[in-house]
Parts: C-alpha cells; structure tokens; sequence
C-alpha cells in the first residue's frame, strides 16, 4: 500500500489499528468462549475458527516484525539495544500464551467439552495483559523511530502481509472489526485506506456487515440497521 497520509512517510498509523483489533477481539474472546454451552460443537468450530484466524494474523504480525523491523533497528547505533531486546522478550511471552490457547483449541473445537472451554477462556485471557503491555510499547517507543528509517514501501511489507494470512472466510468479519477499532478518531484514516470500490459499499453497508458477522461469531440474530451508513 502506498502512503496514505500524502506526507510521502511510512503509515504506521494503520498498525496502530490492528493492534486495537487485537486487543478488542481477545478480549472479546474470553466471554464468548465461555458462553459455548457444553456439547454445542458447531458454536465451538465456529469460535475456534475465528481463534484460529486471530493466531494467523498476530503470529505474522509479530514474524512480519521479527524479521523486518527489529534486526534494521538492532543495527542502528541511536536506537537503545535494550529496546529491540525488550521487543524480542514480549514477543516470546505472548507466543507462549498463544502456544498454550492453540494446544487446547483442537480438542475443544471437536468436543465442545466444558473443561476445555475453560482452558481455552483462560489462555485468551492470560494472554492480554502481555498483549497490551507490547502493543502500547510498540506504538510509544518503536512506531516514532519508522520514518527516516523505512521508506513507504518497506513499511507497507508489514500491511502486505497481514493482510494475506486473514483466511476468506474471515475477511468480511475482519473488516468490520477493523472498522469498529478504528472507532470515530481513527475512522477516517480506515476509510481512506480502502480501495474506493469497498469504501463506498462500507460506507453504505459496513454497520449491516459488521452486526451480521458478529451475530454469526456470538450465535446471535442479527437485527436491525439494515443499510445505515457507517461514517
Ligand atoms: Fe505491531
């Protein structure tokens, strides 16, 4: 994706939309795991397909930034190596939390066992706190040092490939969750991002499509704000 913001710099407001994603829908997370009645395994296949997709798209996250921003900042001698350090830390923390989630989903996903739903509400829940903590680091001490040291195109990478990992059948959720996290500051700078071609059919329908998709995901009826514009 090319510079958004017409200032010719890296766009790393976009990341900070995704963090916001990340955070809202662990969080999310816990309370809808753990409305999964026992027994009700296309409620579990559902969720955990939508676990699934989070894993996708935070694990490339993180790799995206493993292997793109933190050895280009290791390098350079005004950056604190302590930094970089405390990032690769974080990192391994959350991956652990989400190696524990991903250990219990597939029984969960094929049982709908209630002991297991509990493991899976825990993991999601655990991993929040190391969540927060790096994203909120991230965007306070590595997002300022980008420009002049990432040109537009190198930055867009990271977009690129987030983008890629979010499975079809996720898309239209993922984009009305993002649309939700950007919330009324970061509204328009989302809009601006879409093609023209989405942003119209957001703007028309993305309050429609964001009660459908998370009415499929929470086993709820969707109802009302047929066609209410979004912005
Ligand atoms: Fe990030």
């Amino acid at each position: 994706m090319a510079a958004r913001n017409g200032r010719g710099v890296p766009d790393t407001d976009e990341m900070i939309v995704v963090h916001r994603l990340f955070m809202q829908e662990y969080r999310a997370a816990v309370p809808l795991v753990r409305g999964v009645r026992p027994g009700d395994r296309a409620r579990s296949g559902i969720v955990a397909d939508h676990l699934d997709a989070l894993d996708a798209m935070l694990t490339e996250h993180h790799l995206a930034e493993d292997e793109l921003v933190w050895p280009r900042l290791a390098v350079d001698p005004a950056v604190e190596p302590a930094l970089t350090a405390r990032m690769e830390e974080q990192h391994e923390r959350i991956a652990d939390a989400l190696g524990r989630l991903r250990s219990a989903l597939p029984q969960w996903r094929a049982s709908a066992d209630p002991a297991l739903r509990d493991t899976v509400a825990d993991a999601c829940a655990e991993l929040l706190p190391a969540l927060e903590a790096h994203l909120g680091d991230e965007e306070e001490h590595i997002l300022p040092l980008v420009p002049g040291r990432f040109t537009v195109a190198e930055w867009a990478v990271l977009s690129e490939r987030g983008r890629a990992v979010v499975p079809k059948a996720q898309r239209l959720y993922m984009l009305g969750a993002l649309g939700e996290a950007a919330a009324d500051d970061r509204r328009d700078e989302f809009l601006g991002r879409l093609p023209g071609p989405v942003r119209l059919i957001y703007r028309i329908a993305g309050r429609t499509l964001r009660w459908r998709t998370r009415a499929r995901l929470h086993g709820t009826r969707a109802s009302g704000g047929v066609g209410v514009p979004v912005a």
